[in-house]
C-alpha cells in the first residue's frame, strides 16, 4: 500500500482526497512522496486484547490498505517504464523530430497506472540526479477532456502548472506561458492520459490534436499519450496521423491470459493482504476461477480482491474463501465485456 504523507494524520477528510487529483502540480508531488506504508500484522495475543477503540483504529488501517493494495510490477509496468526512459536518454539531444510512446488498451487494463508509474520513475531519478533543482517540474501529468479543442489542450497544461490565466486568455499567450515554464522547469516527460476523448474526426479534434504536436514540438520533452484503444481512433491514420505513428512506439495493454503472469500477479496481491486468518495460497490456488469471474482484466481483478479483503475485515472473518469471492455482487466484475482478443 502506498500512503500519503502529510502532516496532520488525515484529520482533514478532503486531504484523503487531495493526492488523487494528479492532474495539478500539487496533486503530482503529493503522488510522488506517497510511500509504501504496509500496515504489521499484530500478534494474536494483542489483537485478541485490543480495546474497542484501538480495534477499530487497527482495523481502520487494514481497510484502508486493502482499499488500495499495492502497484504490481507487470509485465506491462516494465515494458512502460523502460521504454520511456530509453526514449528520454535518445530524445535528450534531439533538437527536433522526438520520439514518444503511445500505452493502448481496453478501459481498465492498468494504463493510467502504468503511465503514472512511468511519471513517478522519472521524477524520483530527477530527484536524486539534481537534489537542489527543487523548483524543478520534471514531470507533466494532464488528461485530455472529452470533446477537447485546442484550448482546452492548453489549459490542461497551464492549469497543471497553476499558471494564473483566464479563460478569456488567447491560445498563442497559453502556449507561450506553458512552454516558457516548461523550459524554466525542465520538464523532461509530459504524461498525456485519455488520449481517445480526441476526436480527430471532428475539426476542433484534429485541431486539438495538432496543439499536441505543435506542444511536443516546442516542450524539448519526450511525450507519453495513454488512451483505450489508440489505432482505431483515428489519430494515427491520415497524413497527420502517419507522421505522428512513426515517431511512436506502443505498448498495447490487455487481459492477461491465464498463465505464469496470471499467478504471479494474484500470488503478488495475496501477498500484501493484512488478513489474520487467511490461509496463504487459497487465491493463487483459485486462479482458474479468477480469471473466469474476471476475464483476465487486471481492473477487475483489483476491485474483487479489494472488495473481498474489505469485507473479511469488516465481517471479522478475517480470510479470503471461495465462498466469500462468490458473495461479492457480482456487478461490475462480471459485467465487464470480454475484451476483444489483442
Ligand atoms: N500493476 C498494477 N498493480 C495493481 N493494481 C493495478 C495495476 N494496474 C492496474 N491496477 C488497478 O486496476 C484498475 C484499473 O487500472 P487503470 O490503470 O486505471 O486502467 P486504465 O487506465 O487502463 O483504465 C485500478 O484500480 C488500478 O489500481
Ligand atoms: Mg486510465
Amino acid at each position: 500500500m502506498t500512503r500519503f504523507l502529510r502532516p496532520g494524520n488525515g484529520d482533514d477528510p478532503a486531504g484523503d482526497y487531495a493526492h488523487l487529483q494528479l492532474t495539478t502540480l500539487a496533486g503530482w508531488r503529493g503522488f510522488i512522496a506517497e510511500i509504501p506504508a504496509v500496515p504489521d500484522l499484530l500478534p494474536e495475543a494483542i489483537w485478541a486484547g485490543l480495546h474497542d477503540d484501538k480495534r477499530a483504529c487497527y482495523d481502520d488501517d487494514r481497510i484502508d490498505h486493502h482499499g488500495r493494495l499495492l502497484v504490481v510490477q507487470t509485465p506491462t509496468i516494465r515494458q512502460v517504464i523502460t521504454a520511456g526512459r530509453r526514449l528520454i536518454q535518445l530524445n535528450k539531444h534531439a533538437h527536433y523530430g522526438r520520439c514518444g510512446l503511445m500505452v493502448s488498451g481496453p478501459a481498465r487494463t492498468g494504463k493510467t497506472t502504468a503511465l503514472t508509474q512511468l511519471g513517478k520513475t522519472i521524477e524520483v531519478i530527477h530527484r536524486r540526479r539534481h537534489p537542489r533543482a527543487t523548483a524543478d517540474i520534471p514531470v507533466i501529468y494532464i488528461t485530455v477532456p472529452p470533446a477537447a479543442t485546442p484550448k482546452m489542450i492548453a489549459m490542461e497544461f497551464a492549469r497543471f502548472f497553476d499558471l494564473p490565466i483566464s479563460r478569456r486568455g488567447n491560445i498563442t499567450d497559453i502556449a507561450d506561458a506553458v512552454c516558457g515554464v516548461s523550459l524554466d522547469a525542465h520538464v523532461s516527460l509530459v504524461a498525456i492520459d485519455e488520449l481517445h476523448n480526441l476526436n480527430t474526426s471532428t475539426r476542433a479534434g484534429a485541431e486539438a490534436s495538432d496543439t499536441l504536436k505543435y506542444f511536443s514540438e516546442r516542450i524539448p520533452a519526450t511525450f507519453v499519450y495513454a488512451g483505450i484503444s489508440l489505432e482505431r481512433t483515428g489519430l494515427l491514420s491520415g497524413a497527420r496521423g502517419e507522421q505522428i505513428a512513426g515517431r511512436f512506439s506502443m505498448v498495447r495493454t490487455g487481459a492477461f491470459g491465464q498463465d505464469q503472469q496470471w499467478t504471479a500477479l494474484i500470488a503478488a496481491l495475496e501477498d500484501s493482504l493484512r488478513l489474520h486468518r487467511h490461509r496463504p495460497g487459497t487465491l493463487t490456488r483459485l486462479d482458474r476461477y479468477l480469471h473466469q469471474r474476471t476475464h483476465g482484466m487486471i481492473g477487475s481483478l483489483l476491485w474483487l480482491i479489494r472488495s473481498v479483503a474489505i469485507n473479511a475485515v469488516l465481517d471479522g472473518t478475517e480470510k479470503i474463501t471461495r465462498r466469500g469471492l462468490d458473495a461479492v455482487d457480482a456487478d461490475i466484475t462480471s459485467q465487464t465485456p470480454r475484451p476483444p482478443a489483442t
